[in-house]
């Protein structure tokens, strides 16, 4: 049998538990091509919201009573498909559940994940989708130099998390945001940050000048809002302004949207804005992944994870990106691999 969590409702401010249903049902018997996958760790992401609200034009609408969508990594345990095959590990399109069949076609983008010696939760995390936006966002978008500054907003969250040991690897100053002194903590004694802002309750636009009188070359933003108007302000000549994500625009859905007054900056300093969507480096992210996984081996480069267990705290665990609770990528263990 297969539990899996439905959509029962479209959120509002914050998600709720009674915004899905769990259900029960019998896994179908696989037909020609198809392979089963039992999962083994679910990933939560703040889009995800998107994805439960309708027309929200990311993705289309999901409608009630279908299977929460969402990324997963998980084993082959039964295939009638020659290229996955028993004992694979694969991430993909795997949605809330604790099996998924899949018959290979482009749907559920499913991959196999190189087996390096560490954890298959990492295909989620810094070898997957999360450590891939840090890297193209902070090295081709940022288009990170030796000597230079970054700023980083959510800087303990799962994309932030790893983005001051990447600026480290290039020789570059990180100093990165986040709302306790907890996380402010982890950033400078785990991350590789080389200073931390408690965004709550310290003077932003003072600290950002007491760590790099001479200004940011890279802003590197998962925020927007204030803190990017803040950020603005503090551009050097030519900087680059990464924007990565809005999560603090993501519960204004009614158009109360935040709107920035310090655009002027961009033209006075020269620099520029700009947007991506990570699916744009597909091509590159075997090289990314090879990469990385190196410099973890070589530790240069460690990962932050929190994770949950159990596909019933899904919903708890969407709600900590909102709440502020997560340090690092936000995982959900659903199953154990059979080694
Ligand atoms: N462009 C792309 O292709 C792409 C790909 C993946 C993710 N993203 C975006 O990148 C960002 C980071 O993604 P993630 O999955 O790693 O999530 P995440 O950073 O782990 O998100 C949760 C964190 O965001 C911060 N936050 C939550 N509400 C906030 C608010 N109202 N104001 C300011 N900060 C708030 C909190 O950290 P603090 O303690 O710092 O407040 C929280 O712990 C998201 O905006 C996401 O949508 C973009």
């Amino acid at each position: 049998m297969n539990k899996r969590l439905t959509l029962a409702a479209r959120p509002e401010k914050g998600i709720k538990v009674s915004d899905f249903k769990m259900e029960t049902v019998e896994i179908p018997k696989l037909k020609k091509n198809e392979f089963l996958i039992k999962v083994l760790f679910l990933s939560v992401a703040p889009v995800m919201k998107f994805y439960m609200l309708d027309g929200a034009g990311i993705e289309s609408p999901m409608k009630i009573g279908d299977t929460m969508r969402g990324r997963g990594v998980g084993e082959v345990i039964a295939s009638n498909n020659a290229e996955f095959v028993v004992g694979d590990i694969v991430q993909g399109k795997c949605g809330w559940q604790e099996y998924v069949v899949c018959d290979g076609s482009s749907y559920h983008m499913m991959y196999k994940v190189s087996q390096r010696g560490i954890s298959y939760s990492t295909a989620l995390g810094i070898l997957g989708m999360t450590g891939f936006t840090s890297y193209f966002g902070l090295y081709k978008i940022g288009a990170l130099k030796k000597g230079e500054n970054v700023l980083v907003s959510a800087a303990a969250g799962g994309v932030g998390s790893n983005v001051g040991k990447l600026a480290r690897i290039k020789g570059a100053k990180a100093v990165g945001l986040a709302s306790t002194d907890e996380k402010c903590k982890i950033l400078t004694e785990k991350l590789g940050y080389h200073g931390a802002i408690n965004y709550k309750k310290e003077n932003v636009s003072e600290r950002i000048d007491a760590f790099f009188p001479d200004g940011v070359d890279v802003f590197f933003d998962n925020v927007a809002g204030a803190i990017l108007d803040t950020a603005l302000t503090k551009l050097k000549r030519y900087a680059r302004v990464v924007c990565c994500g809005r999560i603090s625009q993501y519960e204004n859905i009614d158009g109360t949207e935040y709107q920035l007054k310090n655009w002027h900056f961009i033209y006075k300093t020269r620099s520029k804005m700009q947007g991506f969507f990570i699916y744009d480096f597909e091509e590159e992210f075997p090289k990314a992944e090879k990469e990385m996984a190196q410099w973890i081996k070589d530790g240069k480069l460690t990962f932050q994870e929190d994770i949950l267990e159990g596909l019933e705290n899904m919903p708890v665990a969407l709600n900590r990106l909102f709440e502020k609770k997560n340090v690092g990528k936000q995982l959900v263990r659903i199953g154990l691999p059979s080694n």
